[in-house]
């Protein structure tokens, strides 16, 4: 989980070149968490991408998804990641001619989809609306885009689903609370069904995955980032910070740490 914090970097206005590599290495861990592989399998289950169809990946990072939308709707379908990072579309695009996949890639951003109305079989949308400070106008876009009986699936975390232990609970939660400043939008997974529903759209299935770390091992990283967040807001003193972090060294040590965050998907379609 030290991976997939909420990390600022992935929202476009703070696109940095010189900084694509810890991007794609985070991308690259969230693709090997158990628990998102389960929900994204989930998912595109649900969503069940036929031969032929249309489809646009909005965010698709380094493409991994939009490589799978590619295989399932075969040659004679059309498969467009929208990724506005320079960076992460270069990876995604590489990659993609690399497993000789018929996915392509296109600057965009889900605000404003690079798509006419109606033309789109299913929309697929992976830990994107956390970074929006506008989500509601992405979903508004996501189903002008999809035909009638078209689907979607929208994939989050919600930071505040955060847990951290053992440790004084109260310090836990000066702790994860870090993460709820990360995010444009910390509070995405809890809000999907709604924006679909006030998006015009029919809800269909709801599925969720805890993304969890290794009971062995310290997300140092991670829990540093929270632990400074929480001291400089005043949460915590330096030693209570400090005592917390012995504490869950100590139970990764034993084997006995634990540390989530959940992943929710919704999946829906625009009334005929
Ligand atoms: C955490 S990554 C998820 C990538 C991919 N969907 C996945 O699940 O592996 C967030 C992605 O959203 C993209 N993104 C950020 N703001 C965006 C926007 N306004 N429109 C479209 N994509 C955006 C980022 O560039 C990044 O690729």
């Amino acid at each position: 989980m030290a991976q997939t914090r909420p990390g600022s970097a992935f929202q476009t206005r703070h696109i940095d070149p010189e900084r694509v590599a810890p991007l794609v290495a985070a991308l690259d861990a969230q693709d090997a968490n158990p628990g998102v592989r389960r929900l994204r399998a989930w998912a595109l289950d649900a969503l069940a991408p036929r031969d032929g169809e249309r489809v646009l990946d909005v965010g698709a990072g380094t493409g991994t998804e939009t490589r799978a939308l590619a295989a399932a709707v075969g040659p004679a379908g059309s498969v467009t990641g929208v990724e506005p990072n320079p960076g992460l579309r270069a990876v995604a695009q590489e990659r993609a001619a690399a497993e000789g996949s018929t996915a392509r890639f296109t600057d965009g951003d889900a605000l404003a989809l690079p798509a006419p109305g109606g033309s789109v079989d299913v929309v697929w949308c992976e830990r994107v609306l956390q970074h929006l400070a506008r989500p509601e106008q992405a979903v508004a876009e996501m189903a002008r885009v999809l035909r009638p009986g078209g689907r979607v699936a929208l994939l989050d975390t919600d930071w505040a689903t955060t847990i951290l232990h053992p440790g004084d609970p109260e310090v836990m939660r000066a702790l994860v609370s870090g993460a709820l400043t990360q995010a444009a939008n910390p509070y995405s997974g809890r809000r999907l069904v709604g924006q679909l529903s006030a998006a015009g759209l029919v809800v269909d299935d709801r599925g969720s995955q805890a993304l969890l770390q290794d009971h062995r091992t310290v997300a140092w990283p991670l829990i540093r980032m929270l632990g400074e967040s929480a001291v400089g807001r005043g949460l915590l003193t330096e030693d209570r910070r400090d005592a917390a972090f012995a504490e869950l060294a100590e139970a990764a040590e034993r084997g006995a740490l634990h540390m989530s965050v959940t992943m929710f998907g919704v999946t829906a379609h625009r009334p005929e």
